[in-house]
């Protein structure tokens, strides 16, 4: 079944006034994700990308086309889509316990069963220790996988995640890689992630769109061979490196205007 559908969305963001002009950001994109599928989003920056995200968040409305969440129009913000932010965007006054409860109590869940889920989602993203923390006071990393832990709590049909490990340095973000393919093993999830690491959509995806200089359009649809068991430096993880990086290198600068 299809988690997800995006069809000929174009998004124009109207001038503000005479001084500025409109910018098209995206331009006839359609996507069809599977269910429990992993989906990377790459192209340059400013293509786009955190666009499309938004769409199918809800936060934002398409200016023509049509996005569809298992089926069902996307029409506002809703807890079938949960995103997770670059800038991790925990509530610092709540404990971990609390941010990761946040949604569930948006969705009048009984306490007794909030704790429960709580404490599985912690577990998943090996911070039940730290429950009783308060955001400040854990690593990057740690903050990240709250985040992660609070985005699958609300058990949506589709996770978004835009650049989640971009703030992390290297050795964490490859970690928290390898975090995320463990996690997606225990607890299956049809995933939306935007990124600009070419290795980090290797390693995670099972489908990876390129998008060209915007506005953004679908410039390649690529199927990973062995998804989530690419090993990097072999043959076939270096041929699909280099057919990305062979279309995001194509993509020459355009005008700034519609
Ligand atoms: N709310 C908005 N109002 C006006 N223009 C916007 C708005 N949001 C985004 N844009 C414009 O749309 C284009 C795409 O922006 P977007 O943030 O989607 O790019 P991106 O691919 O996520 O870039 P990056 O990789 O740098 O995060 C940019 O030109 C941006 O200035
Ligand atoms: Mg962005």
């Amino acid at each position: 079944m299809s988690a997800l559908s995006v069809k000929n969305v174009s998004k124009i963001f109207p001038a503000l006034n005479n001084k500025n002009q409109s910018v098209q950001a995206l331009q006839d994109v359609s996507l069809e994700v599977n269910e429990n599928e992993f989906v990377s989003i790459l192209g340059h920056s400013g293509c786009g990308k955190t666009t499309l995200l938004n769409l199918i968040a809800g936060f934002e409305s398409p200016t023509s086309g049509s996005i569809f969440c298992a089926e069902k129009a996307v029409k506002d913000p809703g807890a079938d889509r949960s995103m997770v932010f670059q800038d991790y965007a925990l509530f610092p006054w709540l404990t971990v316990r609390d941010n990761i409860a946040f949604g569930l109590h948006l969705k009048r869940i009984n306490s007794a069963s909030i704790e429960q889920s709580v404490m599985h989602f912690a577990n998943l993203v090996g911070l039940s220790a730290f429950v009783d923390s308060y955001p400040h006071q854990l690593s990057g990393g740690m903050r990240q996988r709250v985040s992660i832990a609070r985005a699958l709590a609300v058990n949506p049909t589709v996770l978004l995640m835009d650049e989640p490990f971009a703030a992390l340095d290297a050795q964490n973000r490859s970690m928290m890689q390898q975090e995320m393919i463990r996690i997606l093993a225990e607890e299956s999830k049809t995933v939306v992630l935007v990124t600009h690491s070419i290795e980090e959509s290797i390693n995670l995806s099972d489908v990876i769109v390129v998008l060209t200089r915007r506005p953004g359009r679908v410039k390649a649809v690529i199927r990973v061979p062995e998804p989530r068991k690419m090993i990097e430096d072999t043959p076939s993880y270096l041929e699909i490196r280099k057919k990305i990086r062979a279309l995001i290198n194509d993509e020459h600068d355009i005008s700034d205007t519609v």
